[in-house]
């Protein structure tokens, strides 16, 4: 719960985050044979900025950029090492936003999704709405490599897991059991369900208090693990993989499992990744958004940042919006570029993420919009 829990930091200074150097047109990309005769990715023919391999994660990804850089250097290729990485949150049953031990929904069934991509192939798949398997990013990589498909879903979702000899558990710990009692045990303006409106209705629902949402927020986790990584060869992959929204309606499906959305990668720029509101980044398809950004010269934080502003234009419901017109939610992007330049920026401050770059890991704050009152 890390990842969306209350905030602390009250006071960052955006100049302090930028955690990117100059921006290039990486247009003018050049591939460029080593001796050993591998190809190197480079931005206008510059070698990294940044040292490499790099990874970059949410918050509660210190230990898994960790495994990231160590799998990297090591020689692994960028998408194992990053899968391995999140594989420690999917696998640790403290961490109650992800994989085994994550929040169930309305019914108390975890719900998982997941998706990776990877650069050097230009790959990707997903998996969604996905039960009784506590390694998501696992499954969605079996999708990438082992048919001809993109994203598959619940039923058929875990079908294919077991086909590829996934071992089915229960998902739900006692802890996550008893959080789901104590929110079903007192379901209010909480839950997801709306009254009938029309299309042009913004006012549906009350106008929920900026403090009872962010209360919410704080009970409800969107929390999450992205991770990505660019090697010493240039190549970048990621992976993103949730529990999802806690106490969702059954089969409801966040960013995560969706390319775009809850990350996109692209060899020729580098990566990018999110966590928070993934209602909100569905109808942005922010991570394209921002490689798309990188591409045309913004350094990484910049990226995030206009993705963060892009979210807050386009919410005009009033039962999203604090009484000053602001999302009342929080939305966190993570970027990487081929020359090892990385950062993060969140709608509201207090947020942090985590980097290795070769050393020990650490947090640093992400840059954002607002600063939380
Ligand atoms: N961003 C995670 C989710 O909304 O499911």
């Amino acid at each position: 719960m890390t990842q969306n829990g209350p905030s602390r930091r009250l006071f960052l200074k955006l100049a302090a985050l930028l955690g990117a150097g100059a921006a290039v047109r990486p247009d003018t990309l050049l591939a460029r044979g080593t001796p050993s005769g591998r190809t190197v990715n480079t931005f206008n023919g510059l070698r990294a900025e940044g040292p490499r391999p790099l990874s970059i994660a949410s918050a509660n990804g210190l230990g898994a950029t960790q495994r990231a850089v160590e799998r990297m250097r090591a020689g692994e290729d960028t998408l194992n090492a990053v899968i391995a990485g999140v594989n420690i949150v999917e696998n640790d049953p403290e961490d109650m936003t992800v994989g085994y031990g994550g929040l169930p929904n309305e019914d108390g069934i975890v719900e998982l999704d997941s998706c990776v991509m990877h650069g050097p192939t230009m790959r990707g798949a997903g998996v969604a709405a996905l039960r009784n398997i506590k390694n998501p990013s696992l499954v969605a990589k079996t999708v990438m490599e082992r048919t001809d498909h993109v994203l598959l879903v619940g039923e058929g979702a875990l079908r294919f897991a077991r086909a590829h000899g996934f071992r089915e558990e229960n998902l739900l710990t006692d802890a996550a059991r008893e959080e789901w009692l104590r929110w079903k045990e007192n379901l209010s303006a909480k839950d997801d369900w709306l009254p009938p409106h029309t299309s042009e209705d913004r006012d549906i629902g009350a106008l929920h208090e900026f403090e009872m949402q962010r209360e919410a927020e704080m009970e409800r986790p969107t929390g999450t693990i992205n991770c990505l990584g660019v090697n010493e060869a240039g190549e970048v992959s990621g992976v993103t993989t949730t529990s999802g929204l806690a106490f969702k309606i059954p089969g409801r499906v966040g960013d995560s499992p969706i390319l775009g959305a809850g990350l996109y990668v692209d060899n020729a720029v580098g990566a990018a990744g999110s966590t928070g509101r993934g209602e909100a980044n569905l109808q942005s398809l922010a991570s394209f958004l921002i490689v798309e950004r990188m591409r045309q010269g913004d350094a990484p934080t910049d990226a995030c940042l206009f993705a963060c502003r892009r979210i807050a234009e386009q919410t005009k419901m009033k039962r999203l919006l604090d009484e000053q017109g602001r999302p009342a939610f929080n939305v966190n992007f993570y970027a990487l570029n081929l020359r090892g330049e990385h950062g993060a920026a969140s709608i509201w401050s207090g947020r942090t993420y985590a980097v290795n770059d070769g050393g020990e890991s650490r947090l640093l704050d992400t840059a954002y919009l607002y600063e939380r009152p």
